[in-house]
């Protein structure tokens, strides 16, 4: 088992530097990498270069690779399945993967009563499916959703995103009919509470602006809220915003739609984020770490939601069979212990994070539920001024040291390994991290970069 990164070359090293350079030619401009990582191979929380260097890896391909990378009884499933048949589209015909995919997410997923499930290929094209059923099913045609948040960038979920303007600028007019609230960011409230004396004031905004002032309860179909905000800077919400939440859109008619495409499939330490809240939804919308890897993404609704007619929403490569297997298997995999390993690690991590924050002042703020942490770094404890440069950087000391991990929000980092990750590694991260902070301290002084981007 590897513990620690080992870092022989350079970085890139001259594989690594030679397929970046064709990459420039020819992918598409708009990817937002940060460091030049060429992945060669990957096992559990481990992955190597091209050139062979070995990194430990905290961003699980953007909080997908739930159960490791290439996790055996996951490749098996995948195999097994390629040799009978790679495809046959749900849309037309039935295959019994997808089935048994579905009455699994029926027994997971927190939704009350019975559910149905639509499959679909990403996040983006889950958060699509879901606006579209809460609109078909209440006949409504207004969506309330909250600053900050990352539901997706095809144009329906983009329009409920609002993470960075970079993801809207150039692609207006959005859909008409979504209307943003501040989400509960208990660490900037944005109405100016302490979170021990605060019954989610925020949504105050909801209830006394939006409803009275721009939209009238019985048009709104839903809203779409993430449990924990992901790209926004995983930010955890106190319970009560989502209790609330839950009573206003029961008493209006309007889905509590929740976005679990981050926070789902074991990655908070349960299977679902909204456990956390106690809260149950009537759409759920999932991807990323369902299937380890693999394509796939779910809606779940209540059955009597999920009541459209053949024709209305289908996907030909949606839920395809290696998928479906794949899911099948991660959540087996979950089950059998990763998820109790995300809490168990993600107490370590957390632990030794606000440790950390005790002797750096930069650490403005530490966030998260299991292995879905966030580190707030701030200039100032006082003004909380956002220290996003210093941020950047500190992703660029890691990765040279051997650590793949991501940005979110301005100024935010996200510690979101595979969950298969050990308290010995993690501990190795956080080595990593504390001489990342220390190599800052340093040069403090020095402000360059992508401020405010
Ligand atoms: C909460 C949330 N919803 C939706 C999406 C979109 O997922 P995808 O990139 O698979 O379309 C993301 C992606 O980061 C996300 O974090």
């Amino acid at each position: 088992m590897i513990t620690t990164p080992n870092i022989k070359t350079a970085l890139p090293g001259p594989k690594a530097a030679a397929i970046i350079a064709r990459d420039a030619k020819r992918v598409s401009t708009s990817y937002t990498r940060d460091y030049p990582f060429v992945m060669a191979r990957g096992e559990g929380a481990v992955v190597e270069d091209v050139d062979g260097n070995v990194f430990l890896d905290c961003a699980a391909g953007i909080a997908v690779t739930s159960t490791g990378h290439s996790h055996p009884d996951v490749v098996k499933a995948i195999v097994d399945q390629a040799h009978k048949y790679l495809h046959m589209s749900g849309t037309d015909f039935f295959y019994e993967p997808q089935v048994q995919l579905a009455e699994e997410m029926a027994a997971i997923v927190p939704i009350d009563g019975e559910v149905r499930s639509f499959f679909g290929n990403s996040g983006t094209e889950a958060n699509e499916a879901a606006l579209k059923l809460a609109k078909y099913h209440t006949k409504r045609m207004n969506i309330i959703a909250f600053l900050g948040s990352f539901h997706g960038r095809t144009l329906g979920a983009l329009a409920a995103t609002s993470s960075k303007f970079i993801q809207r600028r150039g692609f207006g007019p959005m859909m008409p009919g979504v209307f943003h609230a501040p989400y509960a960011n208990c660490y900037r409230c944005p109405v100016g509470l302490k979170p021990e004396s605060c019954q989610a004031e925020c949504l105050g905004f909801v209830e006394e602006q939006i409803l009275v002032h721009l939209v009238s309860p019985d048009e709104v179909a839903g809203v779409l809220v993430e449990p924990i905000q992901g790209e926004g800077g995983y930010v955890v919400p106190a319970p009560v915003f989502h209790q609330r939440l839950r009573d206003l859109t029961t008493r209006h008619g309007m889905m509590l739609i929740m976005d679990e495409v981050q926070s789902g499939m074991g990655r908070t330490g349960r299977m679902f984020a909204a456990e956390h809240f106690g809260v149950k939804a009537d759409i759920v919308t999932i991807a990323k770490g369902i299937a380890s890897g693999l394509p796939l993404s779910a809606t779940a609704a209540r059955a009597d939601v999920m009541n459209w007619p053949p024709g209305a929403h289908a996907s030909t490569f949606g839920g395809n069979p290696l998928s479906c297997v794949a899911a099948l298997e991660t959540i087996k995999v979950l089950r059998a212990g990763l998820i109790q390993n995300a809490e168990t690690v993600g107490n370590h991590l957390i632990d030794r994070l606000l440790a950390l924050k005790d002797k750096y002042p930069l650490i403005g703020d530490v966030r998260g539920k299991g292995l879905m942490v966030g580190v707030e770094l701030v200039r100032d404890r006082q003004t909380k001024e956002r220290a996003t440069t210093e941020r950047d950087r500190i992703v660029q000391a890691m990765f040279k040291r051997g650590v793949l991990i991501l940005g979110a929000g301005r100024n935010a980092l996200r510690f979101a390994p595979p969950l298969v990750i050990n308290t010995v590694q993690i501990d190795s991260v956080l080595d990593i991290f504390e001489e990342a902070l220390g190599e800052l301290g340093n040069c403090k002084k020095v402000r360059v970069g992508r401020l405010g981007t």
